[in-house]
Formats: C-alpha cells, sequence, structure tokens
C-alpha cells in the first residue's frame, strides 16, 4: 500500500508540473463572522469558526453581558471539534419549549444525553441505568421547593446503544411533557459507562452545505439526513500538527510550530518550470525512501518532556512495549474497559510478563501533574494491589504497564463462565485481600488514594487466585483537561454513591460505596443493576427486601450450592448493605471493614441504624424521606451545576 504522505508528496509534484492548478487555492476572504460579543467583549469560551456573534457566522450565537456565549438561555461550557456542551441547571419550572432552542439548523443534541422531564401524560422509555436513584433526588428537589410538578420522567434513547446519533425530538415531544428538569450526558465506552456529566447537554454541530469547504490542512467529515432542516452538512478539523478551526471561510489551518512551508514551496513552484521531468522523478524516488525511514520512526515515536526526564527508570520505550505485545495484536488483547484496552506482553530483554494498557486521550491538559501522580501512586507496593510498573506516553495515547495477573479479572469468574466458579473460601479470600488493600490506599500512605472505580471488573486475580485491586486512580484522568464548571462524575453505574452523583466529588466514602456493591456483587454472584423489561433491579435494594424480610442468606449465589459458612454469608452481606448506606455517615470505615471481616469487632445489631435504614439506593420510597434525602441535599444539587 502506498503511504499516505507520499502520496500526497507526489501529488504535490504533480501540481508543481502544472503550475496553474496551485494558484489561487489560498484566496484571502476576510472572516465575515466575528467572535466578538455585541458589548465588545471577547466571549469566554474561546469559541471559533463557524461558531460567532454576527449574522456572517454560520452557527450564530448569542451572549450574556458578561460575555458567556448562549443557546437559548442555557449557557455554553465548551465547543469542540465535534460538539458543544451547554449547561442545563436543575430547574423545576423550566417549560418544556425551552428545548426548541436546542434543536437548531446546525445543532441538535446527540444520542447521548438524557433528558430529565417533569408532568409528563406519556410513559417515556428512559434506559439510563439509575434511574430510579436519579429520580427521586431530582423529584424531592421539586418537591422542597414545594412545587405541583412532581413525577419526574426521564427521556433517553436506547441503553448501551450509542449509535443513535440524535435525541429523536418526535419522540421526546410525543410525551407531553409541561416541564423540562435537566439533562445528563453519559459518556460510554464499549458498553461501560464511565463518566456521567450531571446537568449539562451535549449537541453535535455542523455547517449546512452539500461540499466541503476545509482548509486543504483539514479532515473534512460529512453529514447527512441532519434534523431540523439540516439536510446535509460538514465539519472541518484541522490535521494533527495545525492548528485553527480548518475552514476556508474561518481561519483555515496554520502549522503548529513556525516552519517556513509556504517560502519553499514558492521557489519550488519555480524551479519545477525549469527541471525536467527526470529530475523530478528522481527527486519522488528519493522522498519515497525518506518517507519509509519516517514512516518507520514515526511508527515508533513518542512523546517526551524535559520534565519526564525526572521520572527515569518508570519511563518504558514505546518500540519494547510494541515488540512485548507483538504490534498490540489483536491476540494479546486480555480485554477492554472503559479506560481503554489491555494486552498481554512480554518485556524483551528481561522475560517479564506484563499487561499493557492503552488509555488514548486527546487533552494534553494536566498530563504532567496526571503523570506525576500515576507515578507516586505507582511507588505504592502492596499485596493486594496491581504493580504499576511504568507507562509510557505517544501522542495521543498513554500506556500503562502493569504487573500481569495470570488469573484474569474476577467478573470472569462470577458471571461468564459459570464452570469455573470460586468457591466460597476463595471469594471470602478475595473479599478481604481487595479490602486490605483498598485500606491501605485510604490509610496506608502519606497521601490518601481514593480508588473511585471499585467493581468486579476492576479486581485481578493473581496466581494463588488473591484478589488484587487494579486501575487505581486512572479515573482521575477523566478529571483533568475537563471544563472545572463541568460537574463530571466518573465510575461506573451502579457503583456510584448517590452523594457522588450529585455533587461529582469522589471521597474514601464513595469507595466504602462500591466496595459494599462489590461485596453484594461477590456474594450473590449478581450484577449491581439488572436491566428488567418493566424496571431495573438494584442488587442492593434486592438485597436490602431479602434482609428485611428476615431472609438474607436467599440472597448468595445460587452456583455456591450448600458449601459455604452461613455466618460468613451473613457477615458480607450485612456489611455489603453498611457499606453500601445511601448516607455515607452512616457507612463504615475500611479500617472498621477489615475489623469486621477478620473478626475483631463484633457487626452491630443489625436492627441498628446501621442497615434498617439503609434506605439503600432509594427505590425504597419509605427509606429516602428521611436522613439520605433531606432537603441540604436538594439544595446542594440546585448549586451544583453552577
Ligand atoms: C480562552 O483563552 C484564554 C487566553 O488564551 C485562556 O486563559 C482561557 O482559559 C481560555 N478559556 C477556555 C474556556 O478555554
Ligand atoms: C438570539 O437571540 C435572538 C433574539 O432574541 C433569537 O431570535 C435567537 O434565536 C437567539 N439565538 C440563539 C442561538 O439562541
Ligand atoms: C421559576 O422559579 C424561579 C425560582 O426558583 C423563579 O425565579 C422564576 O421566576 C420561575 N419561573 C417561572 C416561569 O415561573
Ligand atoms: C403536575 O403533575 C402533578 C401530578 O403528578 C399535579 O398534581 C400537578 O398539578 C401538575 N402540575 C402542573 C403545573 O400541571
Ligand atoms: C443501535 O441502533 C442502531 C440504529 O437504530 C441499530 O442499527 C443497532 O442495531 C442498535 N444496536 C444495539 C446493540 O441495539
Ligand atoms: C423518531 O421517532 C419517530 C416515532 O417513533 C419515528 O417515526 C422516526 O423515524 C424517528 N426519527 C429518527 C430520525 O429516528
Ligand atoms: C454490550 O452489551 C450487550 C447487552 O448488554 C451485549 O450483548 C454486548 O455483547 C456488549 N458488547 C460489548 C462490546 O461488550
Amino acid at each position: 500500500m502506498m503511504p499516505k504522505t507520499a502520496l500526497s508528496m507526489l501529488l504535490l509534484l504533480a501540481g508543481m508540473v502544472l503550475p496553474i492548478l496551485t494558484v489561487g487555492a489560498r484566496k484571502a476572504i476576510p472572516p465575515p463572522c466575528s467572535q466578538i460579543c455585541h458589548n465588545g467583549k471577547p466571549e469566554k469560551q474561546n469559541l471559533t469558526y463557524p461558531f460567532g456573534f454576527s449574522p456572517g457566522c454560520p452557527i450564530q450565537l448569542n451572549c450574556t453581558d458578561d460575555g458567556d456565549a448562549l443557546i437559548g438561555k442555557f449557557r455554553v461550557q465548551s465547543a469542540s471539534s465535534e460538539t458543544v456542551t451547554v449547561t442545563i441547571e436543575a430547574q423545576c419550572n423550566r417549560s418544556f419549549e425551552a428545548i426548541a432552542n436546542l434543536y437548531g439548523r446546525n445543532y441538535a443534541p446527540i444520542g447521548k444525553n438524557s433528558i430529565l422531564l417533569n408532568n409528563c401524560t406519556q410513559i417515556s422509555p428512559c434506559n439510563l441505568p439509575n434511574t430510579q436513584v436519579i429520580q427521586a433526588q431530582y423529584q424531592s428537589l421539586c418537591e422542597t421547593k414545594n412545587m405541583a410538578n412532581t413525577g419526574m420522567s426521564c427521556y433517553s434513547e436506547e441503553a448501551n446503544n450509542y449509535s443513535i446519533k440524535f435525541l429523536n425530538r418526535s419522540r421526546l415531544s410525543a410525551l407531553g411533557c409541561k416541564f423540562f428538569l435537566s439533562s445528563m450526558s453519559a459518556e460510554a465506552l464499549n458498553n461501560v459507562s464511565v463518566s456521567l456529566g450531571v446537568q449539562m447537554l451535549q449537541l453535535a454541530w455542523w455547517v449546512n452545505g452539500d461540499e466541503c469547504e476545509c482548509s486543504r490542512d483539514a479532515d473534512c467529515v460529512r453529514l447527512s439526513g441532519l434534523p431540523n432542516g439540516g439536510g446535509n452538512g460538514f465539519r472541518c478539523k484541522c490535521r494533527d500538527g495545525f492548528l485553527g478551526d480548518g475552514f476556508l471561510a474561518g481561519t483555515g489551518c496554520q502549522r503548529a510550530e513556525s516552519s517556513p512551508g509556504r517560502k519553499k514551496e514558492e521557489t519550488l513552484k519555480v524551479l519545477t518550470i525549469v527541471l525536467p521531468l527526470m529530475v523530478l522523478l528522481v527527486v519522488s524516488m528519493l522522498i519515497l525512501g525518506a518517507v519509509y525511514v519516517i514512516r518507520r520512526k514515526r511508527k515508533f515515536a513518542e512523546v517526551l518532556e524535559d520534565w519526564e526526564r525526572d521520572y527515569g527508570p518508570h519511563r518504558f520505550k514505546y518500540k519494547d512495549l510494541y515488540t512485548a505485545t507483538k504490534g498490540f495484536r489483536d491476540q494479546e488483547l486480555l480485554g477492554a474497559g472503559g479506560f481503554g484496552q489491555v494486552y498481554r506482553g512480554i518485556l524483551p530483554t528481561s522475560n517479564i510478563e506484563i499487561a499493557v494498557k492503552r488509555v488514548s486521550h486527546e487533552s494534553r491538559q494536566g498530563m504532567r501533574e496526571f503523570v506525576a501522580e500515576i507515578i507516586s501512586i505507582g511507588r505504592l507496593r502492596h499485596r493486594n494491589l496491581v504493580a504499576l510498573l511504568g507507562y509510557c506516553r505517544r501522542k495521543r495515547e498513554l500506556l500503562l504497564v502493569y504487573d500481569h495477573m495470570p488469573n484474569g479479572s474476577l467478573d470472569k469468574y462470577l458471571y461468564n463462565q459459570p464452570k469455573v466458579t470460586l468457591n466460597w473460601m476463595q471469594r471470602l479470600r478475595v473479599i478481604k485481600g481487595v479490602a486490605s488493600g483498598l485500606l491501605y490506599l485510604h490509610k496506608g500512605w502519606e497521601q490518601v488514594v481514593i480508588h473511585r472505580d471499585i467493581k468486579a471488573s476492576n479486581i485481578l486475580l493473581d496466581a494463588e487466585f488473591n484478589g488484587r485491586l487494579g486501575d487505581f486512580g486512572l479515573a482521575r484522568l477523566y478529571d483533568h483537561g475537563t471544563d472545572p464548571q463541568t460537574t463530571h462524575v466518573v465510575g461506573t453505574f451502579g457503583y456510584l454513591a448517590p452523594e457522588h452523583m450529585r455533587t461529582g466529588k469522589a471521597t474514601t466514602s464513595t469507595d466504602v460505596f462500591a466496595f459494599g456493591v462489590f461485596l453484594l456483587e461477590v456474594a450473590c454472584g449478581r450484577r449491581p443493576i439488572k436491566h428488567g423489561h418493566t424496571e431495573d433491579v438494584i442488587l442492593v435494594d434486592w438485597v436490602f427486601s431479602r434482609w428485611d424480610r428476615g431472609e438474607i442468606l436467599e440472597a448468595r449465589d445460587p452456583k455456591l450450592g450448600l458449601e459455604f459458612v452461613e455466618e460468613e454469608m451473613e457477615l458480607v452481606l450485612k456489611l455489603g448493605l453498611m457499606c453500601s448506606h445511601a448516607n455515607p455517615l452512616m457507612r463504615p470505615s475500611m479500617r472498621q471493614v477489615l475489623q469486621y471481616l477478620e473478626g475483631d469487632l463484633p457487626m452491630p445489631e443489625s436492627s441498628s441504624v446501621g442497615i434498617s435504614s439503609a434506605g439503600s439506593t432509594v427505590a425504597h420510597r419509605e427509606g429516602f424521606d428521611n436522613l439520605a434525602f433531606s432537603s441540604s441535599v436538594a439544595e446542594s444539587l440546585l448549586s451544583g451545576g453552577r
């Protein structure tokens, strides 16, 4: 196959033979679209063409007096080369019609969003996991403000199907809702929801037209069948190494580094008229050769900055990792999760088995802090943590090198392979191991490390079937480089503590919540959320109802048969309920958890508050009236989006 760069070089040379072609490609069109607000202020979001505030802009927005861009009444948070994110503050009395502002000629809400609504006449097909949790929280908000409109609904496209591009407006309108309460935006990778944006909504944008009008250093994305009478459209995006909006009518693309590329071209153009074709041939052959060398070099190119030299031995060579994983072959793929794919590998010199995690990341922002943190976390050593050996950085990738865990992740044993399930003794050992690993993260070091993403698929089993926590600190990656205004929640549905979803703040207590869910998962052999036809079954609630009826042991994994110790099973199930209590103050600390597990501390009487008000995840209507959902909760929700 002909390398792409070589092709374009040849095309360039061909263009020189016929100089007529190249002239006039770069007309200086003065930008008719202004990014200055009506009051002369530059707007805060640094929007570029095609966004702007004058009539010449394909996507004309309004501005607040203090310089925030507006779509309808909604403030713009940020815009990327594909989407615009707007803030939708939770508001009980916002009329449903306000939603019309989000469906413009050049933009529309994408399928990742879930719209929260009030007073609908039809039942809506909300497939957002944890609907009940979210519903109860927002509902309590409207109730405490003494509004008449209760009965919250939610609209989203099919669960787990993010290939649906836009939210279907006609279906949304057909619900006959009175109020548009708020919105959430969920990011999903490989079925795993990793990130939840609270009180925000993402719109895809485009410029109308059948032909791409992009700078030649930009890639064009064509779109067809666009909603709102958009017809056909396109978006431009500058290629790697170029900066700018990418549009011919905008500022186009400029080379990121100041290189005299243009001048060289002009001289070359003159030369081509003089030089015979023979020379051209030789030149192109030389270029092909050079391209081959460059391509080879680029294949292994990595990003190395001065500050990284401090981290010395932790930095791996991309070439070594490439060789170790046999070129990231599919056969070496161990798994794919929320943060990226994991490959098995063998280091060429030492023959050590490793696991390499490829995390793609667009933003460079905060990378230094993040790498520093990863490295410092990498110094953590504990027999129940998967050791991080080092990292490597490339342009849009971060590669993290871990110890290889021969027995894979725990979820596989709980769900996928019923034949090789773990026995109770093994499960209890995994539980105790994970608890002591988590205690070490919380307490065993000079600084508190919050894991943020505890779940069965993040627990790995070593050769002796000891449970080890993987991926600690990784969720932080999504905190960096995002707009500080956004309440970006990171984690996995089903393991997120209610207050975490509301405030976006992770604490040791939200880790304990996830650990509680994990305990129940291991004991019951069930996923935290089971999608049903009518209603999702939330594991915590399900176990709670068993406990309520005095038959908590019924919740155990049927695959265990009769081979388990009743007292231990009861302890684990009750502890799971205690840890996943809706009220963070009612959850034990990891030190206490370990003491309960080791029998050093007796479990409190189960009739005491510890479990009885375990209003758990809110589905218990009777439970969320007390403690967990007092009005202060609603207030923090109201202020959350600012
Ligand atoms: C906009 O640009 C200014 C100056 O370059 C920068 O300080 C600011 O952080 C940018 N704002 C956003 C939202 O990117
Ligand atoms: C801007 O304001 C005008 C006048 O109020 C309105 O017609 C228009 O729809 C607004 N544009 C946007 C993008 O909100
Ligand atoms: C909605 O409620 C807010 C206070 O929560 C109030 O300021 C606003 O006027 C109300 N809007 C309407 C349309 O009732
Ligand atoms: C909203 O619905 C509730 C019942 O679910 C009803 O009591 C209330 O009056 C409705 N509010 C409005 C403004 O229609
Ligand atoms: C997702 O939606 C698309 C378009 O409606 C459909 O073709 C596809 O089968 C769906 N995928 C799943 C997993 O439901
Ligand atoms: C939106 O929903 C309506 C009604 O279900 C359906 O007829 C229409 O095809 C949908 N539009 C898109 C773009 O999926
Ligand atoms: C996504 O989930 C669906 C159903 O939950 C499952 O059938 C499918 O295999 C999953 N896809 C991936 C890539 O994990």
